[in-house]
């Protein structure tokens, strides 16, 4: 595994290795894994998918200071290099990016990708700004690494769309791999900012999973059919928590991010729907979802 920080760097090892296998007579694809480290078992599912599809595999590391708003944590976002390191080596990652926040954004930067209307709600509409800097830096990680398939975690659904939107729009030559959320035991969603939950709200942070994973149940039991009634369900089911203070609870197509109506009926949107919640617990805001 090669860690590198500088951009021509990585540049020129990514092409001399292109070469090396292409005068081999081989063909290899370029696996990319864009993170801002602290690595967890989500991450290293990403690694693997990575791994098994690709033969060259590349991981970056880069807490993105132009997603994070001014009230929010990128000062306190934690980080663990050598930690992430050992991981990714273990995980047979090939090249580690690390680049510093100067050389991903010498000043003044001018420049900015923007996507319209799927960031304009849920976790776009909280947090203004959030996904401008998302579709930034990652095009600019696509247009370093150059990958054939990139490997994003459905935990961030939004972020999913968002990105299949621009790579669409933009014409990018890489095809995006969502990849399952991973879980601890008890059903709460990986997140690298679980670190930040005490122990008490980590318990109560339970009621996310257990509300998405009630939906079947309380569908069969023909109380729930349409939109707003499910809805209203998930809402009361984390209510029971005394310390859960929720930011949304939505349900829209996926991955066009559209209204459904509230009467519209849950079966006709089954694999075409997303249920998204986001919901603080003290100062720590975190999300979950499911494909209806
Ligand atoms: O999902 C993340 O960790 C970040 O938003 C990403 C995609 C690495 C961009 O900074």
């Amino acid at each position: 595994m090669i860690a590198i920080e500088q951009i021509t760097e990585l540049r020129h090892q990514l092409a001399h290795l292109r070469q090396e296998r292409s005068n081999e007579g081989r063909i290899s694809t370029v696996g990319f894994v864009p993170t801002m480290g602290y690595l967890h078992e989500g991450h290293a599912s990403l690694i693997q998918a990575a791994k098994e599809q690709c033969d060259i595999v590349v991981l970056s590391i880069f807490v993105n200071p132009i997603q994070f708003g001014p009230n929010e944590d990128l000062d306190k976002y934690p980080r663990d290099a050598e930690r992430d390191l050992a991981l990714a080596k273990r995980l047979g990652v090939d090249f580690v990016f690390l680049p510093t926040v100067d050389s991903m954004y010498p000043t003044p930067t001018k420049t900015k990708v923007k996507v319209d209307e799927v960031t304009t709600l849920l976790c776009g509409a909280r947090r203004p700004g959030h996904f401008d800097g998302v579709t930034t830096v990652v095009s600019k990680l696509f247009n370093i690494v150059q990958p054939d398939y990139a490997f994003f975690g459905m935990k961030d659904a939004q972020q999913v769309a968002v990105i299949q939107q621009m790579v669409s729009d933009l014409n990018f030559p890489v095809t995006i791999v969502p990849c399952p959320i991973i879980r601890e035991e008890d059903g709460l969603a990986l997140s690298s900012r679980n670190v930040y939950l005490t122990e008490q709200q980590r318990q109560e942070a339970l009621v996310l999973s257990q509300s998405l994973c009630r939906i079947d149940a309380w569908m069969q039991s023909e109380e729930v059919s349409t939109v707003s009634q499910l809805r209203d369900r998930i809402i009361q089911h984390i209510e029971t928590s005394p310390l859960a203070d929720i930011d949304y609870v939505e349900i829209l197509s996926f991955p066009q991010l559209t209204e459904l109506g509230i009467n519209a009926s849950l079966q006709a949107h089954k694999g075409q729907a997303i249920i998204a919640l986001a919901v603080r617990f003290g100062t720590t805001r975190l999300i979950d979802n499911r494909i209806l």
